[in-house]
C-alpha cells in the first residue's frame, strides 16, 4: 500500500520522468501519478519504470495539459476519485518557446510555465489539504534571478537567442511560489521551488546537441535526488529561496 501519493506534470520526459523513477524507486512508497498532455507517451514512461523493476507502490498515467483547464480539472477530479488526498504536487511541465513571433513566443510561454502551475496548484489544493504533510514543488530555474543578470560576473548575465520569455516566465514562477507559501502558511502545506540544474532534457530541442546542450548538460537523476531531498525535509532550511543542488540562488 503506497504510504504517499505525488502527481507530476510533463513527466513523460526529461526531469519529470527522472523525478518520476526516483520516487517510484524511494523507500518511501511513493505512488506516483505520471501526468503528460499525450496519453501514450505517458503510458511509454510507466512502461521504461516498470521494466526497470520499479513503480511497486504504483505508476498511474494522467492526461493533463497545463494549457487546458478543462483538462486540469478532469485530472483533479480524477485524483479525487481514486485517491481523496494527494501528498506531493510537482509543476514541473514547461517549455522554451523560441518562436520569432514575439506574441507566440510571450502568449505560449506564460501559458504553460506560469498560468498552467497558477491553474494546476489552485485546482489540486483541496486534495493537497487533505493530506497530514503534503508538498507543493515548483520546477524554476536559476535563469529566472534578477540579482544574477545584473551581477557582471554572473554567468547568467546573457541574452541568447530569444530566452527572455522563458527566463521572464521563471522570474515569474518565483512570486507564484512564495505567493502561495504565505497564503498556506497557516497549514500544513510546504510550497518549495527548485532549480534542477542544467540536465539532458528536450527542452532545448530533440536533437542530440540540443538535449545535452552541446555536451555540457548533466544527467537529470540529480534533479530528482534534489527534489526527494526536498521531500523529506532535508531542505526545509531553504524553504525561503530557489533551492538548487549547491545552496541557495538569489532571487
Ligand atoms: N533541462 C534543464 O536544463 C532545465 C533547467 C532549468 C529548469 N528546467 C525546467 O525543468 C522543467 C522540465 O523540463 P525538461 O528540461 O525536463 O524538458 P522536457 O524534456 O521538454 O520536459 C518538459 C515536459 O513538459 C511537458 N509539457 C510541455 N507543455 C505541456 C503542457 N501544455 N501540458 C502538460 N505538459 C507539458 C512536456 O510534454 P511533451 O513531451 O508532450 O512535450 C514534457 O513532458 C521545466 O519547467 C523546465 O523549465 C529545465
Amino acid at each position: 500500500m503506497a504510504s504517499r501519493i505525488a502527481l507530476i506534470t510533463g513527466a513523460n520526459s526529461g526531469i519529470g520522468f527522472a523525478i518520476a523513477k526516483e520516487l517510484a524507486a524511494a523507500p518511501e512508497g511513493f505512488h506516483v501519478l505520471l501526468a503528460g498532455r499525450t496519453l501514450s507517451k505517458v503510458e511509454s514512461a510507466i512502461s521504461e519504470i516498470e521494466t526497470s523493476g520499479h513503480g511497486a507502490n504504483g505508476l498511474t498515467a494522467l492526461e493533463l495539459d497545463v494549457t487546458n483547464q478543462t483538462s486540469i480539472q478532469t485530472a483533479a477530479s480524477a485524483v479525487k476519485q481514486k485517491f481523496g488526498r494527494l501528498d506531493v504536487l510537482i509543476n514541473n511541465a514547461g517549455i522554451e518557446n523560441r518562436d520569432t513571433d514575439l506574441v507566440t513566443k510571450f502568449h505560449e510561454t506564460f501559458a504553460t510555465n506560469v498560468l498552467g502551475p497558477v491553474l494546476v496548484s489552485a485546482a489540486f489544493r483541496s486534495l493537497l489539504l487533505a493530506s497530514p504533510a503534503p508538498y507543493s514543488v515548483y520546477i524554476g530555474s536559476v535563469t529566472s534571478s534578477l540579482t544574477s543578470i545584473v551581477n557582471p560576473d554572473s554567468y547568467l548575465r546573457t541574452t541568447t537567442a530569444g530566452t527572455n520569455a522563458y527566463r521572464a516566465s521563471k522570474t515569474a514562477l518565483n512570486m507564484i511560489a512564495m505567493h502561495e507559501q504565505l497564503e498556506v502558511k497557516d497549514t500544513p502545506l510546504k510550497v518549495r521551488i527548485m532549480c534542477p540544474g542544467f540536465v539532458v532534457s528536450n527542452l532545448r530541442g530533440t536533437s542530440e546537441e540540443a538535449r545535452s546542450g552541446g555536451g555540457r548538460a548533466g544527467d537529470p537523476a540529480s534533479s530528482a535526488r534534489l527534489l526527494l531531498s526536498i521531500l523529506r525535509g532535508e531542505r526545509d532550511g531553504d524553504a525561503q529561496g530557489l533551492i538548487t543542488t549547491s545552496g541557495v540562488c538569489p532571487w
